[in-house]
């Protein structure tokens, strides 16, 4: 096993136990995953349309800004404007962000118009721009967090499942070579499908956060719940969350317990 292969120097990091941890952004979810996701991982954030994906997103990236790492936001769903207005109500200023240059947007649904003009609905220059921005970040601007949002988005966006899902494999496989720390979004498809399924993320992704909503009589209420984190010892019980002006809070009673 030769260490300079990404992979085996992961695992043998992860064996060793000296993975350093990046905080999630939110406090009480970093203390749940013994100090917050693994440096180098990707996370899978599951939930359906409204239950804070994109907002756990900039939680996670504001907090590299805070530790000065720098961040890459891919939005597939949101336009580069209304993301930054949108998160602005939490109080954080994307454009000042991006202004001192730690954090960069990427609309991809801005790169799909442009594309779509000038190459006849060829859509593997998208891919091939991705994959080279994404790299020139990391290299140039040593970009160390990345958000995906989100990998339905890119469907819409490629409208070629075959090629979709060879890039999300492809893609996946990059950024952990690449050794930057991920957060990638799906939802939840009706009926408690699961969109993701097909696209074998939950495979790819060593770690699975999922949103939902559960019913309780006429109300409904916000339960996370980690599913999955390679080399972490976590809770597999519910955790009540709310959406405030703040952002994401986690209501701490009683799920300390691992
Ligand atoms: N200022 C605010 N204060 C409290 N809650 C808010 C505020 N703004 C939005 N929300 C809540 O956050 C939800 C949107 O969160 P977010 O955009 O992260 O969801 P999402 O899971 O990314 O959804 P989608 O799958 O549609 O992209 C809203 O539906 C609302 O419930
Ligand atoms: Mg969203």
């Amino acid at each position: 096993m030769s260490l300079e292969d990404p992979v085996a120097l992961y695992a043998s990091k992860l064996y060793l136990g000296i993975m350093r941890r990046v905080s999630s952004g939110i406090d009480e979810l970093d203390l749940l995953l013994g100090g917050g996701f693994l440096r180098g991982s990707n996370i899978l954030i599951r939930g359906n349309t409204g239950t804070g994906k994109t907002i756990l997103c900039c939680h996670f990236l504001v907090a590299g800004a805070k530790n000065n790492e720098k961040g890459i936001f891919i939005s597939c769903d949101e336009n580069h404007e209304d993301l930054r207005v949108s998160m602005s109500c939490f109080g954080w200023d994307l454009r000042k962000l991006e202004e001192n240059e730690m954090l960069l947007i990427l609309d991809l649904g801005r790169q799909r118009r442009y594309h779509l003009g000038r190459y006849h609905s060829d859509i593997k220059p998208i891919c091939n721009d991705l994959i080279a921005e994404v790299e020139t970040a990391f290299r140039q601007l040593n970009v160390q967090r990345l958000v995906f949002d989100s990998i339905d988005g890119l469907e819409a966006i490629l409208g070629d499942f075959l090629m979709f899902k060879k890039f999300v494999f492809h893609f996946s496989t990059f950024l952990i070579d690449l050794g930057l720390t991920s957060l990638i979004t799906t939802r939840f498809g009706s009926e408690g499908r699961k969109m993701s399924h097909y696209t074998g993320m939950e495979l790819l992704c060593r770690g699975i956060v999922d949103l939902f909503l559960e019913e309780h009589g006429h109300d409904s209420k916000r339960v996370m719940r980690i599913q999955k984190m390679v080399g972490t010892r976590h809770t597999l019980r519910k955790i009540p969350y709310e959406i405030l002006s703040t952002g994401i809070e986690i209501s701490t009673g009683g799920i300390f317990e691992v």
